[in-house]
């Protein structure tokens, strides 16, 4: 019985350790999401290319999105965000241009328009 009891012990903590050890080897997430660091990286001067409805990139965070898709779904005149188009807009994210922050919701709503991240020139 002791030493069935032993095993189980053993065999608890083995468990424990692979699990600490799989956790650690996948960069600290366990259901392997997409590694940062690979994201492809832009300048400003090339975000800056993209600055019209018909291509709007913009750097929130240091993150670079393509909200071109976006820009008809959003609940303003597209003129609203256009004019940020090509610019880095965490104030404009982050104030609405009229004082008050985006919802938790729209903040989420960015993840599927991110296409890289912002490097130095
Ligand atoms: C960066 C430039 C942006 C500006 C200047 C801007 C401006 C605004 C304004 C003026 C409103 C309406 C006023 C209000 O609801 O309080 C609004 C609402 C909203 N915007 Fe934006 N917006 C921007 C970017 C975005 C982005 C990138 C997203 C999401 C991908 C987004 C999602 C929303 C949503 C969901 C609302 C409804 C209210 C809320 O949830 O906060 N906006 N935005």
């Amino acid at each position: 019985m002791k030493k069935t009891l032993f095993a189980l012990f053993v065999a608890f903590w083995a468990s424990v350790a692979t699990i600490a050890a799989l956790y650690a080897l996948s960069n600290g997430s366990l259901v392997g999401a997409p590694d940062q660091e690979s994201l492809p990286r832009f300048t400003l001067a090339e975000v800056a290319e993209h600055d019209s409805l018909e291509s709007c990139w913009k750097v929130i965070e240091g993150k670079v999105y393509d909200f071109t898709d976006y820009i008809p779904k959003h609940p303003t005149p597209p003129r609203i965000m256009e004019v940020w188009c090509g610019r880095e807009s965490t104030e404009a994210m982050r104030t609405k241009g009229i004082g008050r922050d985006h919802s938790p919701a729209a903040w989420a709503m960015m993840r599927p328009y991110l296409i890289g991240e912002l490097v130095e020139e």
